[in-house]
């Protein structure tokens, strides 16, 4: 891997630092970096890559949603970028190797719609249960149809969540808040929160499930993991949903077994394929099937996961920016460091290769340079150490640190 050497950045002023919002994002992140002092521009589209080139020019800071495509060109053309910010989960659209090899820290936002996802599943499991989007349906359509035939409480029914990361977990806790009992798999092992319990297999959850909820990551062996022979093993008349990901499940095969009736109802808000913009038509084998609930990959979109994604992500670029957090970062090494006013901090990103730490303590050892506090991390080809040091370090000496063949960006940050 060939890294990008950039000339070593002295302090810059909290007014100088500038900031370029796209896509809208909620205004939280951009009033939250003005009042730390930085210029902060915000576009409400997307930006094309000639564009974003021409845009970006003096910007230091890059805030971005899922439709601006981070390239290499793109960052051959930021010399002064320090960090990207995806306000959102997903990082796709990130070129993440080329922003590794420009030595710019990206971020993202893994959590800040974890519990409005969480919300939607209970809501549908509970509509589900109750039968409500069929109901209401025909109440649409002028049918008065009063009947407790086939609709359940939850309370005392049994919930299997396969997948027990951010999602299945606090899922867990409010379903059993409600009076399910919970069980899950995962292929992790992973804590058993309240009263939940953790099956071996995915056939022992299934076997025991009245409501089955996917909420596995999107890795390449969960492709088609829940099929025709996951479906024939659950127990009959119970529910099913997914809220993961589009690609986990079958969907002809759950048309066939919501209409033999195996499956007494199902909640979706993820598809193999989605239509790629706003507008385009929606074909899937579940439209048209009673007690499917069908939503346009909206279990995370609500106003507040918007604002929490807002500051939080503003949040991390600034503590980049100003005291070399990584903390969370998607490709950096992580390093939760004190943000100490007192101190002068030296932040090195460099190529992961033995000696490096040395070579840089020798260096400022012999300058005079009093070292007093240092931290290390690594993650894969990326190595990054801060230093903090007792007086402003001389053009010389980051001069000479930043001529190391293994530096990839440094930077003194006060
Ligand atoms: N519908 C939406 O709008 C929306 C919003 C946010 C997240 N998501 C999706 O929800 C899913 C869960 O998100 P999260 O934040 O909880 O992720 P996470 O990474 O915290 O948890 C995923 C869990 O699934 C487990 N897992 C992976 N493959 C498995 C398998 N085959 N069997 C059993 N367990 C398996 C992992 O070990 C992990 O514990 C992700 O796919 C995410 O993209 C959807």
């Amino acid at each position: 891997m060939s890294f990008d050497v950039h000339e070593p950045l002295t302090t810059i002023d909290d007014q100088d630092v500038k900031v370029l919002l796209l896509e809208n994002i909620h205004a939280d992140g951009a009033d939250f970096l003005r009042n730390k002092g930085y210029q902060v521009e915000t576009r409400s589209a997307a930006l094309t890559e000639d564009e974003l080139i021409e845009a970006i020019k003096g910007v230091h800071l890059l805030g971005i949603r899922s439709t601006t495509y981070i390239t290499e060109k793109v960052l051959e053309n930021a010399p002064d970028l320090l960090a990207i910010g995806a306000f959102c989960i997903g990082t796709n659209q990130i070129d993440l190797a080329a922003t590794k090899r420009h030595g710019v820290a990206v971020f993202n936002a893994p959590y800040s719609n974890t519990r409005s996802v969480v919300e939607l599943a209970i809501a549908e499991i509970i509509s589900l249960a109750r039968r409500l989007h069929e109901k209401s349906t025909a109440m649409h359509h002028g049918v008065w149809n009063k009947s407790a035939a086939g609709s359940h409480e939850v309370r005392g029914r049994t919930l299997g969540i396969v997948g027990y990361g951010n999602i299945g977990s606090q899922l867990s806790v409010i379903a059993e808040a409600l009076g399910l009992s919970v069980v899950f798999y995962d292929i992790d092992d992973k804590l058993a929160l309240g009263n939940a319990k953790k099956c071996a297999t995915i056939d022992e959850l299934l076997a025991v499930s009245d409501v089955v909820s996917l909420h596995v990551d999107g890795r390449p062996g969960n492709a088609g993991l829940f099929g025709d022979e996951q479906m024939r093993a659950m127990k009959p008349r119970s529910l099913f949903l997914n809220l993961s990901r589009g690609i986990a499940v079958d969907t002809a095969a759950l048309r066939q077994h919501l209409e033999s009736g195996h499956i007494a109802g199902a909640a979706l808000d993820v598809f193999p394929v989605e239509p790629k913009a706003q507008g385009d038509p929606f074909e899937s084998e579940l439209r048209g099937v009673p007690n499917v609930i069908l939503t346009p990959h909206v279990g995370g979109s609500t106003e507040e996961a918007q604002q929490d994604i807002g500051r939080f992500v503003a949040s991390k670029l600034r503590a980049y920016a100003k005291a070399g957090t990584t903390n969370l970062s998607v490709t950096f090494p992580e390093l939760n460091l004190p943000s100490d006013p007192a101190r002068h901090r030296l932040a090195h990103v460099h190529h992961n290769a033995p000696g490096v730490l040395a070579t840089i303590n020798t260096i400022l050892g012999d300058h005079g340079v009093n070292i007093e506090g240092q931290q290390l991390a690594t993650r894969g080809e990326l190595g990054y150490v801060v230093t903090d040091v007792s007086a402003e370090v001389g053009a010389d000496v980051l001069k000479e640190l930043a001529a190391l063949p293994e530096t990839v960006r440094l930077r003194q940050l006060s």
